[in-house]
């Protein structure tokens, strides 16, 4: 029996399309590798969201040559975001002679052709499309899900903003938004397959069906369809551009049990000034006044950010403003990064870039403040009752995930069922755990 193992790097995207990796596999009767090196096939779904992805990539690919060596039948395959790039596929080619096929982001769907030409013909395949801007056949392909209580659902494919320090638009191509009917069909089977936690996926799903592919239907409308469906499941969703996330979001989120009362809702900067060089499109105070109207609908929502420190022309000054709006808001958690020159991007240009040395003291400083306001929210936790999700039994306690997707442990005083949902008294917070005890209230 033939093996498949595959590294994933990046966002929750490429975690799922690795699912779809997996389905094309095992249709083709490969079963998945413990390690690289039981494997037939090595495929990397890769990422080039920053500098440091990419090298890390690179690194991993090196450390395949000696497998190769081993085993000469051994099929190497590079795919995803970075292998999208402009020329990157030859230049993958020049710098790891032994890859056999480099696809791109949107191409997925037909790993299975690639692999079976490759068998045939036994040349090096560059399959990299430089027009094809989206995933058309997704529905179609089979998907391993890595988990059987956890699911994601692709709505849309690509993005349109274009904030200047990103590649995403660059090599994921236009929004395309995938078809109400499809996503409908998609979730009540996972619904009836026992997942319990839907994330509905996009780069930015507050302009599901601006395309004009959706017949009408917007992102509130498939949202609302979506948590009225019969079942005992929680729906959730990201990302969420601050510029699109509408009032009409916000009230079918306020009014539907079945959404978990959490967002994602990346601010970037805190400085007008920097946002307006981000191509980011609100203000400081519109988002500010995003989240107080947020909070009004939704007093229990537990919000997280990704934030950019360095990016070219971040004064001291602006950095503060960063600082104090993440103390203001007081988000559950921050993803901070280091702005990374990308290529092609309008940032990648500018000439104010902030020097590593800078942007290593801001990252560090607020990493520890945003630690701090992380541990003194989930202290405030203890003493309240909420719906988790009981996800794995260990030996002493059992694991459960709270809607901000904080891991509960819960004693083992009475049975629980892998897979329900349950309402948990926090009695403590320990070694960035919630501990939770069952509850009727
Ligand atoms: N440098 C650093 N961080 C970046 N992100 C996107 N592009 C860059 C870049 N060039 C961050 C943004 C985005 C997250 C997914 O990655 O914060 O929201
Ligand atoms: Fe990148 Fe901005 Fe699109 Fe997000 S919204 S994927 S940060 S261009």
């Amino acid at each position: 029996m033939k093996k498949y193992y595959i590294f994933t790097y990046g966002c929750q995207m490429n975690v799922h399309e690795t699912e779809k990796l997996a389905g094309i596999l095992e249709d083709r009767g490969y079963t998945p590798a413990n390690t690289p090196d039981e494997a037939d096939v090595i495929v990397f779904n890769t990422c080039c969201i920053r500098e440091s992805a990419e090298q890390k990539i690179m690194g991993n690919i090196g450390g395949v040559k000696p497998l190769k060596k081993a085993k000469k039948d051994l099929i190497v395959a590079v795919c995803g975001c970075m292998a999208q790039q402009n020329d990157m596929a030859s230049l993958l080619k020049k710098k790891f002679p032994f890859i056999n096929i480099v696809f791109g982001a949107n191409n997925i769907e037909f790993f299975g052709e690639y692999l079976d030409t490759f068998n045939e013909q036994k040349k090096f395949l560059n399959m990299v499309e430089k027009d094809k801007d989206y995933i058309e056949n997704i529905a179609g392909v089979s998907c391993v899900r890595d988990n059987s209580l956890y699911a994601y659902v692709n709505i849309m494919y690509g993005c349109n903003n274009f904030c200047t320090y990103c590649i995403v638009p660059y090599v994921r191509g236009r929004e395309k938004s995938r078809s109400p009917e499809s996503i409908y069909a998609e979730v009540k089977s996972l619904i009836k397959l026992g997942y319990k936690v839907i994330t509905l996926l996009g780069q930015n799903v507050n302009s599901y069906g601006l395309d004009g592919n959706t017949d009408g239907v917007n992102f509130a409308k498939l949202l609302d369809t979506i948590a009225h469906f019969d079942g005992d499941f929680e729906l959730r969703f990201m990302t969420s551009h601050p510029k699109d996330l509408s009032a009409e979001v916000i009230d079918v989120m306020a009014s539907n049990p079945k959404i978990s009362k959490t967002l994602h809702l990346p601010v970037q900067a805190g400085s007008n000034k920097v946002l307006k060089a981000m191509n980011r499109s609100y203000t400081r105070e519109s988002y500010l006044d995003l989240i107080t109207r947020i909070r009004e609908k939704m007093p229990e929502i537990t919000l997280s950010t990704d934030i950019i420190v360095g990016f070219p022309g971040e004064s001291d000054l602006d950095y503060q403003e960063t600082v104090d709006l993440v103390k203001q808001v007081r988000y559950h958690n921050a993803y901070i990064f280091m702005y990374s020159k990308r290529k092609g991007t309008i940032a990648e240009k500018m000439e104010n870039q902030v020097p590593l040395a800078t942007k290593r003291a801001r990252i560090h400083e607020l990493l520890d403040i945003q630690h701090h306001i992380s541990e003194e929210l989930f202290h405030e936790m203890v003493g309240k009752t909420i719906c988790v999700l009981v996800d794995s039994e260990l030996s002493s306690e059992y694991s459960a995930k709270a809607q901000c997707g904080k891991v509960v442990k819960i004693n083992k005083t009475q049975p629980l069922c892998v897979g329900e949902f349950y309402n948990v008294k926090i009695i403590d917070y320990k070694k960035g755990n919630l501990i939770g005890t069952i509850t009727n209230e």
